[in-house]
């Protein structure tokens, strides 16, 4: 599995934290930017990693700014792409569980390493369960 990362300067701590937990786990990543704490827009990060998840060189990403949300809105607005903001173990595990989600929204800002890490292995970790929840997912994208 091919993980897109990406961040804005907020996240950009947790993103090189996150290349030595894949890289620990075995997990291959590529890496979209930025590169550096100085003052970017999370936007075009997220916009360059989810092309490259739609497009296939990637499939999945972990996405990271100062609260992991704005970055998700971002990705969101991509067809395709099913980005979730997690603060706790368990919305990682249900948003793979149920919305079979593609991207990952980590908050440098409101998570300390610790939980991220935790967050970010439930997430690696967990598969969708599909049955019901395919309609669902689905549904999720406008025509
Ligand atoms: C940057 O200051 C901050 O606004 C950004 O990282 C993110 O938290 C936006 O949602």
């Amino acid at each position: 599995m091919m993980i897109a990362l990406a961040s804005d300067h907020a996240g950009f701590n947790y993103k090189e934290n996150t290349k030595e937990l894949l890289d620990s786990l075995g997990l291959a990543w590529k890496d979209y930017g930025t590169d550096s704490t100085d003052r970017v827009d999370y936007p075009d990060f997220a916009h360059k990693a989810s092309k490259a998840i739609l497009e296939g060189e990637c499939d999945r990403g972990i996405f990271i700014c100062g609260t992991g949300i704005g970055i998700s809105i971002a990705a969101n607005r991509h067809k395709g792409i099913r980005a979730a903001a997690c603060q706790i173990e368990e919305a990682a595990y249900y948003t793979r569980l149920h919305n079979d989600s593609n991207v990952l929204a980590i908050g440098e800002r409101l998570v300390s390493w610790e939980a991220a890490e935790r967050i970010i292995k439930m997430w690696l970790d967990t598969d969708f369960e599909g049955g019901r929840h395919i309609i669902r997912v689905e549904k999720i994208d406008l025509p």
